[in-house]
């Protein structure tokens, strides 16, 4: 177990001698954000004392004299208005590596009490091209449900596709009158966009067209055969393209229900809603009103519309009970931009009238936009959004040259391979790293540096630290043999920073929040330099050398563990 791990169930047991009936589930043991300070910290005493009323100096010096860690820190120190720092021993951060290098866990444990999530991420609309804003949900879910899964949870991902709704009339008629057969065979999504464009045009100026429009939608409702076979013609071939996007970013998912598979269960749902007293009609529509929530009196969810046809938020109500009869989850993550709080506040909101006795977590994991470096929404030059498929070619090309400026030496199917994993996880990683709820600047020159925060940064750092291995002559070496055994405040240091892997990758998935791990792993790529540079490793003699080797071996394979989780590749040569 790791020391964080050992100092808070001792801190829980002598919390509990002191208050018998405290609950000590929030008692947390975290890295010092300050290490001047300590290694580890609580600041939960102070959250115990004021719910109590208590002096929280008091409180944590009462907890100091039943607390026992000596086995694990140098004595503990009470700071601020009711802090306890801890400070490791060495001897304990020995043992620990000791430990994994012989179990070979790798910093971090599987959840004692996993849980079933679902990830419902990416839902690109059909017949409409991947664009840019779906990188973002893309990167995101991919992530999150990455981290779930080496946490030892159940994760059950799920594309959301939209594949029904009015846009169908259009494209129906448009396909019937519209298409260009030879361009559908050479891309698909851009004629289905194509006829739908000029379709938007022609019922603008052409009311009759609208008409035809209405009609052909009203026959696909009806099931009318024809139709039903164009509108499953266009979603599998929006699904190809789908398909490749997905499969050049290395996404997968479990399920791929998209809207069009809860039809069936919208007229039944909105009747029990409307049953029990949930939904009401008002003008002619049906909608679930929240007059006792002050932010959303106003806005109440619409489930039917007055002409009969049914709404997002009814979908996704079907949606949410099919997935808690199917899966019983314990928490579903919605990942979309932040244009869909309302839409899921009112979803969630009314969910929990009508489940009252869920304890399912819904969480909406929202972003913000990806922006041009002029500050506005991220466009072609001519205005246009920018296509997925082409922003990744462009990604490897970029990467492409500066690998041939850097390793003119390597052949080329190398250099290219080099560039599409760097190329691709330079896009990636500038997407996780921001907060995910402000705006970030799409800028090619900033992602694809070999210095900063960035991908190829930390890619770099990998490829370096296997190429220690690769002088040494030791092609084979794939664990470390010895236990570090630390001397220098160097090693000190990045032995502590390894023991937070764990605690990192538990705060991304508690908080949906990837930036957590990136900022974990370029600060860890910045100790190592810290390392590499004061402690000479290939020139040291045998007992250092091997010591300092499996401190190398650990970090490299943190970094190669911590970018695979983030979704991003890695190479051994650069
Ligand atoms: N298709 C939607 C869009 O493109 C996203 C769907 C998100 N998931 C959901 N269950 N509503 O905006």
């Amino acid at each position: 177990m790791l020391p964080h791990k050992q100092i808070e169930l001792r801190l829980h047991a002598a919390l509990r001698a002191v208050l018998p009936d405290a609950d000590v589930s929030a008692v947390l043991v975290r890295p010092c954000p300050d290490l001047k300070f300590g290694d580890y910290q609580t600041n939960a005493l102070m959250s115990v004392a004021k719910v109590r009323r208590m002096n929280p100096r008091q409180l944590a010096a009462d907890v100091l004299t039943r607390l026992d860690v000596s086995e694990w820190c140098e004595p503990v120190q009470i700071a601020g208005a009711g802090f306890l720092n801890f400070r490791l021993l060495p001897e304990a951060l020995s043992r620990t590596l000791a430990g994994v290098v012989q179990s070979g866990h790798l910093f971090f444990e599987q959840a004692t009490r996993p849980q079933t999530v679902v990830v419902d991420f990416s839902s690109p609309n059909v017949a409409k091209p991947m664009h840019v804003g779906h990188i973002r949900s893309t990167i995101l879910g991919d992530c999150l449900a990455r981290t779930l899964r080496l946490l030892g949870h159940r994760v059950v991902t799920d594309n959301h596709i939209g594949d029904w709704g009015t846009q169908f009339g259009m494209l129906l008629l448009g396909w019937k009158t519209l298409l260009d057969r030879a361009s559908l065979d050479r891309e698909a999504i851009g004629e289905l966009e194509r006829i739908y464009k000029s379709m938007v045009e022609r019922c603008k100026a052409d009311p009759q067209q609208l008409e035809l429009a209405k009609r052909e939608l009203v026959q696909l409702q009806g099931g009318d055969p024809e139709n039903l076979g164009i509108w499953r013609e266009m979603i599998r071939l929006s699904q190809i393209q789908f398909d490749t996007v997905y499969g050049r970013l290395g996404v997968k998912f479990d399920h791929t229900l998209g809207e069009s598979f809860y039809n069936p269960k919208l007229q039944p749902l909105v009747g029990e809603l409307v049953a029990s007293g949930l939904a009401r009609e008002s003008d002619g529509a049906i909608a679930i009103f929240f007059d006792d929530i002050p932010q959303l009196k106003d806005n109440p969810a619409l489930i039917r519309k007055s002409d009969g046809g049914f709404n997002y938020a009814t979908t996704d109500l079907a949606t949410l009970a099919y997935r808690l009869e199917t899966w019983k989850p314990d928490e579903i993550i919605y990942v979309t931009d932040g244009r869909q709080q309302l839409h899921f506040q009112q979803v969630f909101t009314a969910f929990r009238k009508w489940h009252g006795q869920s304890t399912t977590k819904l969480a909406h994991v929202w972003f913000g936009s990806i922006l041009g470096e002029d500050g506005k929404p991220f466009k072609t030059r001519s205005g246009e959004t920018v296509k997925l498929a082409g922003l990744l070619d462009e990604a490897q090309e970029r990467a492409f040259k500066i690998v041939c400026e850097k390793s003119a030496a390597l052949p080329e199917a190398q250099r290219r391979e080099i560039a599409r994993v760097v190329g691709l996880g330079a896009v990636k990683y500038a997407d996780l790293l921001p907060n995910r709820q402000s705006d970030y600047v799409f800028s090619w020159d900033k992602m694809l540096a070999l210095q900063g925060n960035t991908a190829p940064y930390l890619q770099y750092a990998y490829a370096r630290i296997r190429s220690i291995f690769r002088k040494l002559g030791v092609g084979e070496y794939t664990a470390p043999h010895a236990a570090p055994d630390l001397k220098a405040p160097e090693e000190f240091i990045l032995a502590k920073h390894l023991l937070n892997f764990g605690l990192t990758l538990e705060a991304v998935a508690e908080e949906h929040r990837p930036n957590f791990l990136c900022n974990y792993l370029h600060e860890l790529a910045g100790k190592f330099t810290g390392f590499y540079e004061n402690c000479p490793v290939l020139k040291a003699d045998d007992t250092t050398r091997a010591s300092r080797l499996a401190l190398c071996d650990l970090t490299a394979r943190v970094l190669k563990l911590g970018l695979e989780t983030l979704g991003i590749e890695t190479v051994e040569q650069m």
